[in-house]
């Protein structure tokens, strides 16, 4: 029964591929939705995936999020020091503090037995404040970094969820349901075809570098995140995805 069922996670594995067309995707048995241990194996398979990318002296990127908090806590704890450095990809964003991207670097960087940085900077401040916070040089150094991530690891986050995160106007909010926006990243709105409909600033990364980094790996699961999955997809080909059979299921049937 079980290789039945392996079996069967392969044959989506590779019809999500071709529907995605993009070369490396896992999928954990079950939905997230309606079981909780099924978030503790994507986030399982996501520390793996991560803790087999990283080289001496990686420098890791994270988001935040609870897919992420989750992400980091299934991590090893790993006794031997690499040099590996964790910093967050983002500013800090919602009311949890387990779920900043901060947060989940101090975790993962312990775990890792590497060190971390931190983004001291909200990305829910006025656009003025976030120009003027970038030319911080303390900012700044951080944002340097970002630069040089090597490994990226995030959450595929709603464009609707994001943007009530991001405390969003009710305005700009109408306008991203009128164009469509589906997913959000780094402060980018995208619809189903990855075609950016609505752009942000924010302290972290940004898009163009996001899209140069040579290892990413997009975490999300449950089948509603689907469609913010289709979306990022696009934008990024050499994504490494990570998701459940719920989120799956529903873009084969759906999209
Ligand atoms: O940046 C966070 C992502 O949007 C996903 O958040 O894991 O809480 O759904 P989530």
């Amino acid at each position: 029964e079980i290789i039945y069922h392996l079996r069967g996670i392969s044959g989506l594995q590779e019809q999500l591929k071709k529907k995605l067309q993009i070369n490396s995707v896992y999928i954990v048995p079950g939905n997230i939705e309606n079981d909780k241990y099924v978030l503790r194996d994507l986030s399982k398979t996501t520390s793996r995936i991560l803790e087999g990318s990283l080289v001496e002296n990686s420098i890791v990127g994270v988001t935040g999020g609870s897919t992420m908090a989750e992400v980091a806590n299934e991590m090893t704890q790993q006794s031997k020091k690499r040099g590996i450095v964790v910093v967050p990809a983002r500013g800090g964003l919602g009311k949890k503090v387990e779920s900043q991207a901060n947060t989940i670097a101090a975790v993962m960087a312990n775990k890792l037995n590497g060190s971390y940085q931190l983004l001291h900077a909200s990305d829910t401040m006025s656009q003025e404040a976030i120009e003027s916070i970038l030319q911080d040089p303390e900012i700044k150094k951080i944002t340097d970094l970002i630069k040089q991530v090597n490994i990226l690891v995030f959450g595929i986050g709603r464009s609707d969820k994001m943007a009530e995160r991001r405390e969003l106007s009710q305005e700009i909010i109408e306008l991203l349901q009128s164009r469509r926006a589906v997913a959000e990243a780094f402060g980018h709105y995208f619809n189903r075809d990855g075609e950016i409909v609505h752009e942000m600033k924010t302290v972290g990364i940004n898009l163009e570098d996001f899209c140069k980094v040579p290892t990413t790996i997009g975490v999300a699961g449950g089948p509603k995140k689907a469609e913010a999955i289709v979306a990022i997809s696009k934008i990024k080909k050499d994504l490494i995805l990570v998701t459940d059979e719920g989120a799956t299921r529903e873009i084969l049937e759906k999209y």
